[in-house]
């Protein structure tokens, strides 16, 4: 039976990550026969937006294919009649990012984008908007898949897959880029490597490694620990201790070293935001480079800069799972979905990441069961603190944010948390209705 044509709609469509999104799409044309793009972004994105709608123009006329860009601020009319929708967008901009990382650095603790305050801040900011998307797909788009990257993840499917009827899965680049540093370190091809993957975004560990069928995972904690290249262009590479690596017998996330080391990270994030900014504040200047990049006319493909990013294989991540849902590949894939008894000690609605089988109907986690209490004390903690995250951001509700923060492993004082999260709710009071209604 001949297959219906794609229509992508894409939510912060003016991202600087997006031509690699494009790429992806051009890359898979035989299989994925993409009909209709549609970019949407907010006013204030407009510009981006405009320039990153010619340049994939130009891209996909250089690549000889036949799809249609329309770029526009409506976003009901993207959502209508798409068959995915991939969320992408950062509510406030790196400005809001920038003061994330700066609030908490302020007390002492640990200033990052998604984990941390700096992700609860901006859960608060962006839950509020991603419900109101799901009302434009739950009444234009009921059968469209959601897949969102939107920041933090794990913690903003978790809110749809509460409030709304969407399809929606998470995504995450760290899974994939897991899967490619371990490969580089084994001298293998990626597909030869097989990774049992289960936690919540970015606080996910593969807890076996097989090569070829071998067990391997000790040989890559081996090599973790001797120093091996593990990290993000975003994360610091904090040298990890063998002996820790070994006793924990589970290869972490690169994330984890927040977790783990958080003395370390924090003494490195404050003299870097003292000498080269803070994450955000570096991002910006590489994200002014990269759409001076995307004016010139003559680019017609994603230029090499945008891999200095962290979100490196981003791309490779949502459109291998658009290809498994269409095609009915019934392949693995990394995902953010509901538990529903994959990690058994975690409530069945709690939204974890893990591997699954991916086909048309979706994504099915692969059970793990029981994990080791080494593991799941910090799991449950974070969990508990997302969950709270998602009522204080739906209801606006100061108690449960309080609560979300005293959670947070990362925040060591009560009194550090409020001070904090006065701080957030002060600096972000024009991105957080819910916290002034009434
Ligand atoms: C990682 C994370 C993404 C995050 C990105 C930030 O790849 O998995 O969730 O958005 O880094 O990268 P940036 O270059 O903006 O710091």
């Amino acid at each position: 039976m001949a297959k219906l044509p794609i229509k992508l709609a894409i939510i912060g469509g003016g991202s600087s990550y997006t031509p690699e999104l494009v790429e992806g799409v051009l890359k898979r044309r035989e299989q994925l026969p993409v009909s209709e793009i549609h970019f949407v972004d907010v006013e204030a994105g407009l510009e981006k937006l405009e320039i990153i709608a010619a340049l994939t123009r130009r891209m996909i006329a250089k690549a000889g294919a036949d799809i249609t860009v329309t770029a526009s601020l409506d976003r009901r009319a993207a959502i209508a009649g798409a068959d995915f929708v991939m969320t992408q967008f950062r509510v406030g901009g790196l400005q809001a990012r920038a003061r994330d990382e700066r609030i908490p650095l302020k007390y002492d603790v640990i200033g990052q984008e998604t984990t941390g305050p700096g992700g609860f801040a901006k859960a608060l900011r962006t839950i509020p908007v991603i419900l109101d998307i799901c009302k434009d797909i739950e009444e234009l788009a009921p059968d469209a898949w959601m897949l969102n990257f939107t920041n933090p993840a794990g913690l903003v499917t978790e809110a749809v897959l509460k409030y709304t009827k969407v399809k929606a899965i998470g995504l995450c680049n760290v899974p994939v880029s897991m899967k490619m540093m371990i490969a580089a370190m084994m001298d293998c091809e990626p597909d030869e490597l097989s990774l049992e993957c289960a936690g919540l975004n970015h606080l996910v560990w593969a807890h076996r490694a097989w090569l070829n069928g071998k067990d391997v995972t000790a040989e890559v904690l081996q090599k973790v620990g001797d120093g091996a290249g593990y990290t993000m262009k975003n994360i610091a590479e904090e040298p990890w201790d063998p002996d820790f690596l070994n006793a924990l017998g589970a290869i972490p996330c690169p994330y984890h070293r927040y977790f783990y080391q958080p003395d370390a990270m924090l003494a490195e994030e404050k003299a870097t935001a003292q000498t080269e900014g803070t994450r955000a504040e570096q991002v910006m200047k590489t994200e002014q480079e990269l759409f001076d990049l995307y004016r010139d006319e003559t680019l017609a493909e994603k230029p090499a800069q945008l891999e200095n990013r962290g979100g490196a294989y981003y791309s490779d991540a949502s459109l291998n799972l658009v290809d498994a849902i269409y095609n009915d590949r019934k392949t693995v894939h990394v995902v953010n979905v509901r538990n529903n008894g994959t990690i058994s000690a975690l409530p069945d609605a709690a939204v974890i990441e893990c591997s699954a089988v991916v086909g048309s109907w979706g994504a099915k986690p692969i059970t793990v069961g029981s994990l080791s209490p080494a593991v799941l004390g910090l799991i449950s903690q974070v969990k508990a603190y997302e969950q709270l995250t998602v009522e204080a951001a739906v209801h606006g509700n100061y108690n449960q944010g309080l609560m979300a923060l005293a959670n947070n492993p990362l925040v060591p004082d009560i009194h550090r948390a409020k001070a904090i999260l006065d701080d957030i709710l002060r600096e972000n009071h024009d991105y957080l209705p819910q916290f002034h209604a009434g």
